[in-house]
């Protein structure tokens, strides 16, 4: 970290566009696959790296509502990538004491990954320290939707009323119930959009955009996407 920025503390929540890796493997003549399984491994360095400063929210975008329109064999290529690294945390929990979470819509998801999902989350549900969230066949007007359904249901049910219905309520309705709004969501891969991530949590995020292919993301980055947060004067709408 820079020395100007070694006295702030980092964002309680970071969320990452982890974007590029097909350019990455065009760029070496390479099948894209093998960026995305470069990709895999930036995630785990850079995961790493956010534990090592203090990072208590970590939401990765893996795969979007949109990403089902790629080619059979990408798609199979990336959930092959999450299978292995949940069976990986699965795995080494217990030292790592990680808390996994999955936001997305998992009914589309292939059972035996869906199960890996599950169990994961399940299993570490007791672990507080750090919080990974995966973004699965996740899109944010998707999630919105999901959660207007279930917040239906309960008001059918009778065990929510229409009239005390607040921003805060309907929030615990969502796949990121209980997890605060990301201060700071960085996009690598030179791309200024948002691409259906975070649509709700996003409103008062601060935005930064990279020049880097997500397979080169380092953690040097990491801390210059943090100094430039700092740099950031948040209002909020005030003065
Ligand atoms: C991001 O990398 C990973 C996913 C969307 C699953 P891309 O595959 O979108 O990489 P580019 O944008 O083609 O370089
Ligand atoms: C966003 O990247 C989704 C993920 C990184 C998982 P895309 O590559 O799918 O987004 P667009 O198509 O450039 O908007
Ligand atoms: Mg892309």
């Amino acid at each position: 970290m820079s020395e100007e920025n070694v006295s702030l503390l980092p964002p309680k929540h970071i969320a990452i566009i982890m974007d590029g890796n097909g350019r990455w493997a065009e760029k070496r003549g390479l099948p894209k696959n093998a960026g995305h399984a470069a990709g895999a491994e930036t995630f785990r360095k850079i995961a790493n790296y956010c534990r090592t400063l203090g990072v208590k929210y970590l939401t990765v975008y893996a795969f979007s509502t949109e990403n089902w329109k790629r080619s059979q064999d990408e798609i199979s290529g990336i959930m092959l990538l999450m299978e292995r690294y949940l069976r990986e945390v699965l795995r080494d929990m217990d030292k790592n004491r990680v808390r996994i979470c999955v936001f997305g819509d998992l009914t589309r998801i292939k059972p035996k990954l869906r199960k890996l999902c599950e169990e994961a989350q399940e299993k570490s549900a007791g672990y507080d320290d750090v919080q990974v969230n995966f973004c699965l066949n996740y899109g944010g007007r998707d999630e919105i939707i999901r959660a207007v359904k279930a917040y239906c249901a309960a008001v059918q049910a009778g065990r929510e009323d229409v009239s005390e219905l607040t921003e805060e309520k309907f929030a615990n309705y969502l796949d990121s119930g209980g997890v605060p709004d990301p201060e700071l969501i960085i996009r690598p891969s030179g791309e200024m959009r948002l691409s259906n991530f975070l649509t709700w949590q996003s409103v008062y995020s601060e935005f930064v955009y990279m020049d880097v292919l997500w397979p080169d993301f380092s953690p040097s980055d990491l801390d210059a996407a943090i100094a430039e947060y700092h740099r950031r004067n948040r209002r909020f709408g005030g003065r």
